[in-house]
Formats: structure tokens, C-alpha cells, sequence
């Protein structure tokens, strides 16, 4: 078996802006073998090497996005990534997501994502078309919404935008996981509410400079940028940028 060291994080906040924080990163050499993924070696080294570990995890199958984490710097699922994808003749670092609030080790606070996704105007479907209360839509129509639906919500694709990770706009940007929850709802067939406003003010689609950095790490590989982002930036620009519709809405007095 061969031995491969590990760089895992290990302490608490306070490392952003150059902050000396509450942590460093310590080595761990272990043996691995074949199939093991990065969450297997975490934990063999919790169980032999560092009990107190604080790690979160849940399905070890890429379903519950749980245990996202930055592996060589590029954020990934810890349960998704095999050892032999990356190169273990140097140490393999494992850090915490950098976009939220450090809680200990490789667990980070998300909860602003919750509180941001409360906000968002809930699913309001137009009159049923049946007597019996049902709708009719063609399937057509449906597919489009069902991508967005895959969405595991690991919020790797929050840490990597730099929107949210290098200028930390929270107040002002909710960032691509919930821009693919807003257009969940936004494209679905029967939904009738009106989130443009809000996606223009609250949501701050504009911040959005289309780097396409959260389409490259969703492991979903839900098409964030061009599928939900790239048509609801359309969406509004049609409403508040078009001149005609500009004037339009001014002499209706809105
Ligand atoms: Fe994760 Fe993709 Fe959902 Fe973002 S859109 S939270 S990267 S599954
Ligand atoms: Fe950020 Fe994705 Fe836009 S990474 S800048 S939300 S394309
Ligand atoms: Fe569930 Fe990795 S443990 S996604």
C-alpha cells in the first residue's frame, strides 16, 4: 500500500483578509488503497490519527452535499473525488470552503444560504385547468425546470464564485445556488409570480459577470451560467433596459 500525506486544515476562525486565525494546516501520512476517495482517507485519519476532526458528511454517495471542501484549492465533494484523480507524490490539501464563515476544521457555517433562499417569492401556480383541479403542461415545458431541480445544494458553486468569495457582497449578491433555485421557479410552466424586481435588487443578477466558475465545479453539472443565470439576466434587461418597455411601464406608472 502506498503512503500518502495529507494537508488537512485543523482550528477555527478568523483566517480571511490575511488574519494569522486560529489554525494551520498539519500533515497526515497514511496508507491508501484502491478506490479510496478523499472522505475515505479523512476518515481514517480521524479514526487512527485526529478523533477530534470536526468533518461533515452524511451519503458518501454525491447525493446530500454534505462534504464539500477545497481539495488542492479547487472545491469539490470529498465523496466524489478519488485518490488516484489527483497527483500523491505531494501532499494532498484539504481545506474548508473559504466563502463561509469557518466554524472548525472542514465544517463551515451555510446558513446564510438558508436564510437568503427564505426570501425568495415561493411557487405560485396559475388556475388549474381541469374541473378537478389539475393542470395540463407539456412535458416539454417541464424539462427545462427539472435540471435546476438536480441540485444537491453543496454550495460549492457559492465558494467558488468570486462574487461572494473575494469582494463577500452577501448583503447584495445571492449567488449562483440560489440564482438556480429562483429560475426553478421563475421557468416553471405554471408559475406566475413576478421575481424580476427582486432578482434585479435583492438578488443582485447584475454582480453576476458570467465567469462561469460555478458551472465548472457543480458536480450536478447543472449548466448554471448559461441555463438559469444568461436567461434570467435576459429577463430583466427586457424589462428595465429596453427603451420601449421602459416607456411603456413609465406610463403605466410602474
Ligand atoms: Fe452544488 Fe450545483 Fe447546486 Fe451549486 S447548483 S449548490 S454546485 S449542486
Ligand atoms: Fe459567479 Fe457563476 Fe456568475 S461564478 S460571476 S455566478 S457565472
Ligand atoms: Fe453526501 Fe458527499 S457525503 S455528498
Amino acid at each position: 500500500m502506498e503512503t500518502v500525506t495529507f494537508q488537512i486544515w485543523r482550528g477555527g476562525p478568523a483566517r480571511r483578509g490575511g488574519l494569522a486565525g486560529g489554525g494551520k494546516l498539519v500533515d497526515y501520512s497514511i496508507p491508501v488503497s484502491e478506490g479510496m476517495v478523499v472522505l475515505d482517507a479523512v476518515h481514517k485519519i480521524q479514526a487512527e490519527q485526529a478523533n477530534d476532526l470536526a468533518v461533515r458528511w452524511n451519503c458518501k454517495a454525491g447525493k446530500c452535499g454534505s462534504c464539500s471542501a477545497e481539495i488542492n484549492g479547487i472545491p469539490r465533494l470529498m465523496c466524489m473525488t478519488r485518490l488516484k484523480d489527483l497527483p500523491l507524490d505531494k501532499p494532498v490539501i484539504i481545506q474548508p470552503m473559504k466563502a463561509f464563515p469557518l466554524i472548525r476544521d472542514l465544517v463551515t457555517d451555510v446558513s446564510w444560504n438558508f436564510r437568503v433562499k427564505k426570501t425568495i417569492k415561493p411557487f405560485r401556480p396559475r388556475a388549474a385547468d381541469a374541473a378537478d383541479g389539475t393542470w395540463r403542461i407539456a412535458q416539454s415545458d417541464i424539462d427545462r425546470v427539472q435540471e435546476f431541480r438536480k441540485c444537491i445544494e453543496c454550495f460549492l458553486c457559492q465558494d467558488v464564485c468570486h462574487v461572494l468569495r473575494e469582494h463577500h457582497l452577501q448583503d447584495e449578491f445571492a449567488g449562483p445556488r440560489l440564482l438556480v433555485y429562483t429560475a426553478a421557479l421563475e421557468m416553471h410552466p405554471l408559475d406566475v409570480e413576478d421575481r424580476l424586481q427582486d432578482l434585479k435588487r435583492a438578488q443582485g443578477i447584475g454582480l453576476c459577470n458570467i465567469t462561469k466558475c460555478c458551472t465548472t465545479v457543480c458536480p450536478e453539472e447543472i449548466r448554471i451560467t448559461d441555463n438559469a443565470i444568461i436567461p434570467m439576466k435576459e429577463r430583466v434587461a427586457d424589462r428595465y433596459y429596453d427603451p420601449l418597455k421602459r416607456l411603456f411601464r413609465a406610463l403605466r406608472g410602474r
